[in-house]
């Protein structure tokens, strides 16, 4: 029988209840890195999570292609790549859309894979303004906090050889490991589709390093 303090509530209010209890969950503190390697994103391979489709992958000309047990081509040689609309864009001054590479501590990828989370900025410059991203990717380099890499072009070249693989540039085109480009001008230097998503590290994200 149903409770008499739910019995006067409308179904739909109770399924609203429902619904914002499973699908909210807040994590109190994490750091963001950035990163761009070109290499396949961890969540483009099926079995990661539970989901009908698994993250996008492009071939050397940026067309995306769902063949998603291809290799990796970075370093292995195989020819699935990230594609350049997985890089952010701002809505406005205080709002943007991304995609990250995710760890949170306690879970591994089928908590986070393909899921979104709002990030709200309380350090450095971007402090106040928020960002909602994507997860595409995994961060297990680092597991003693929970991490957002925010996947930015020429943000942080992570990877050897994986940008040069894909575009026959030097792989410096994308930047230093660790820093990726000095400057919004090396942007200019990234393939074309790429450069907004670069530039906008510069100018909404204001360059931030390890804003929390
Ligand atoms: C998450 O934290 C915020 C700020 O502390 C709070 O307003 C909100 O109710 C919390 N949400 C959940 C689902 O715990
Ligand atoms: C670049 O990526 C590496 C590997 O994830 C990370 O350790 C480093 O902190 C990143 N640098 C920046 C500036 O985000
Ligand atoms: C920025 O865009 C977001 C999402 O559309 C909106 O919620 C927010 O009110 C906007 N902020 C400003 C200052 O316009
Ligand atoms: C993040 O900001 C949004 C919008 O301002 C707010 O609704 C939400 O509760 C905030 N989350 C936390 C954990 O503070």
């Amino acid at each position: 029988m149903t409770p008499s303090y739910l019995r006067n509530i409308p179904l739909l209010l109770v399924l609203w209840v429902v619904s914002v209890q499973c699908s909210s969950s807040n994590i109190s503190t994490a750091i963001t890195t950035r990163f761009w390697d070109c290499c396949k994103p961890s969540c483009s391979w099926k079995e990661k999570a539970k989901v009908t489709g698994p993250v996008l992958t492009c071939d050397k000309q940026d067309n995306p292609f769902r063949d998603f047990a291809a290799g990796t081509g970075c370093g292995t040689g195989g020819t699935a790549y990230s594609c350049s609309d997985q890089q952010p864009w701002a809505v406005n001054d205080t709002f943007s859309y991304g995609f990250a590479g995710i760890y949170i501590e306690g879970h591994v990828e089928d908590f986070w894979c393909c899921a979104c989370y709002q990030l709200n900025f309380t350090s450095g410059p971007v402090k106040g303004k928020s960002m909602i991203v994507q997860a595409s990717n995994t961060a297990y380099d680092v597991k003693t906090t929970n991490r957002f890499s925010l996947a930015i072009p020429g943000g942080n070249t992570t990877s050897h050889d994986g940008c040069a693989n894909q575009f026959g540039v030097s792989q410096t085109v994308f930047g230093e490991t660790n820093q990726g480009v000095s400057s919004v001008d090396d942007c200019e230097n990234l393939p074309e589709a790429m450069r907004p998503g670069c530039r906008w590290r510069f100018d909404w994200f204001k360059d931030a390093d390890y804003p929390t």
